[in-house]
């Protein structure tokens, strides 16, 4: 796309699917004068579409109880709740052999598979560039169920990067340890899973998953990829079961694709959320069975009996998997979006996103004192060997002399320009990007237990979307020029810093 078209994809794919006031609000600055937000935000969340608000708001004159009333709302209702199940399985490629669960969020949809999969036998690999929510659920659940087992991590590259071969020695060496103690437990010490992001929340580095996949399976292992930052920018395929490159588990959050009412999803394998693939039950009923562990969260809406016994029953089915009244709305906001989504075409929107941000790198690039963050030689090079991108939609970044935190309040202060500055909840990458020993590790652990979280270690981040346009790149570019020409004298004199947080207020 040349620089017209990018104008035009703006004016004529974009613009007219968001409200006015939420693609050009305008904000206030610390001088008291308003200029047009620009939002560089967006891998944190995103703006709705404008389709997804009538719809919802639409939807909700005949609104009723989902999967509970005999009443036409109801009917209605949970008529169009069902059918978003069936445009997610389609957008991704999933198949019907997969469920398709609704969770808030994809924290919620990771917990709900962490809880399943330390039934398990087996350990869950992770690598050390993960968001902590495709990190902690995996950790918490395998040690409350397997008594303080832990997950195994690998080791990304000194930039954040997977290295293929590395992975493949993890399967290789926990396969020789389960051959070691084979005889004395049945518990396995080999890999059952391996769970990836689609693409980093820091860097916007993109695993190769596909690869990825091929090699989990060749170990007997499954694939998790958490979508959240992959999905509502390029087209994910989970490809056919049969495929060795299929993808077995996806989450993501309608939040970051243009729908944020509070609904997530996860997709995966109806017999692994059965649990037709543990050990048969003792009486081998087949439609019900006892849900005691089987089942992330018992609650309303999700059992269809229990027992004078007290047993609690469960129906196969993704219902057991969404305990309470679903959230319709939610729902049929992801629904909406993804509509838009295939309508304006997912390489139409992957091709616009890149060329911004390889617009703003550029200019960012001539600027000395900024250091980018971003997978070496990848940045002028972002293709790889397939001809796909390697960089995603982020920009993470310092200016040297100023801290994060600093810049990221001059950004929305003086220049009406929302970024994110902190560690994104990826610590471990953070820690490997800007080089903390493990001393200044141990400082600032002892720091942040006495209530002071100034130093953790952080980075500003500038995420684009489809929403952002030229005009957003320019006025960001020259704003990192023209702040990173000014010290922090300069700077003290305007904002004051909260020792203990780390956060600058204009004075
Ligand atoms: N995970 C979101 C982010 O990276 C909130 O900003």
């Amino acid at each position: 796309m040349g620089l017209t078209d990018l104008v035009e994809f703006w004016e004529r794919e974009v613009k007219p699917r968001f409200r006015e006031v939420d693609i050009e609000s305008m904000v206030s600055l610390s001088d008291g004068s308003e200029v047009k937000y620009v939002n560089l935000d967006n891998a944190a969340t995103t703006i709705p579409f404008r389709s997804v608000i009538e719809k919802i708001i639409n939807s909700l004159s005949e609104y009723g109880s989902v999967h509970r009333g005999s009443g036409q709302h109801s009917k209605v209702t949970t008529a169009r709740y069902e059918h978003v199940r069936e445009t997610i399985r389609r957008f991704v490629g999933a198949s019907s052999d997969d469920y398709i669960i609704f969770t808030s969020n994809t924290t919620t949809a990771v917990h709900l598979a962490a809880s399943l999969w330390a039934q398990r036998s087996g350990f869950i690999l992770v690598s050390d560039a993960e968001h902590s929510s495709n990190l902690t659920p995996w950790v918490q659940h395998e040690h409350i169920k397997n008594n303080g087992r832990v997950v195994r991590e690998y080791n990304t590259n000194p930039d954040g990067t997977i290295d293929i071969e590395q992975i493949r020695q993890c399967f290789e060496r926990a396969n020789n340890d389960d051959e070691k103690i084979k005889t004395f437990t049945t518990n396995s010490l080999r890999i059952k899973l391996l769970a990836v992001t689609g693409a980093s929340n820091l860097t916007g580095y993109k695993p190769q998953i596909y690869e990825l996949a091929k090699l989990a399976h060749s170990y007997g292992a499954k694939i998790f990829v958490d979508a959240c930052q992959l999905l509502q920018h390029e087209q994910i395929d989970m490809l056919p079961d049969d495929d060795p490159c299929h993808i077995d588990f996806i989450a993501f959050s309608g939040h970051k694709m243009y729908a944020p009412f509070g609904a997530g999803v996860l997709v995966g394998p109806k017999d692994f959320f059965d649990g037709r693939d543990l050990p048969a039950p003792f009486f081998g009923i087949d439609f019900l069975n006892l849900v005691y562990g089987s089942v992330y969260q018992l609650g309303g809406g999700n059992i269809p009996y229990i027992d004078s016994g007290g047993n609690v029953l469960r129906p196969k089915i993704e219902r057991a998997h969404e305990p309470g009244t679903p959230n319709f709305a939610g729902a049929i906001a992801i629904e909406e979006a993804i509509i838009l989504l295939e309508e304006i075409g997912m390489n139409r929107i992957k091709e616009y996103e890149h060329q911004l941000v390889a617009l703003a790198l550029d200019g960012m690039m001539k600027i000395s004192n900024v250091k980018i963050y971003l997978p070496k030689n990848k940045i002028c090079y972002p293709k790889d060997e397939t001809g796909d991108y390697i960089i995603g939609s982020v920009i993470p970044f310092d200016i040297e002399g100023l801290p994060h935190k600093l810049v990221a309040e001059i950004l929305a202060q003086e220049y009406g320009i929302g970024v994110r500055a902190g560690s994104f909840c990826t610590y471990e990458l953070i820690r490997k990007l800007k080089g903390i020993t493990k001393e200044q590790d141990q400082e600032i652990t002892k720091e942040v237990l006495s209530g002071v979280t100034a130093n953790i270690p952080g980075l500003v981040r500038a995420s684009f979307s489809m929403i952002n346009n030229l005009e957003d790149v320019n006025r960001f570019v020259s704003a990192i020029s023209e702040i990173s020409g000014k010290d922090i004298g300069y700077y003290r004199q305007r904002y004051e810093l909260d020792e203990r947080t780390g956060e600058w207020r204009v004075k």
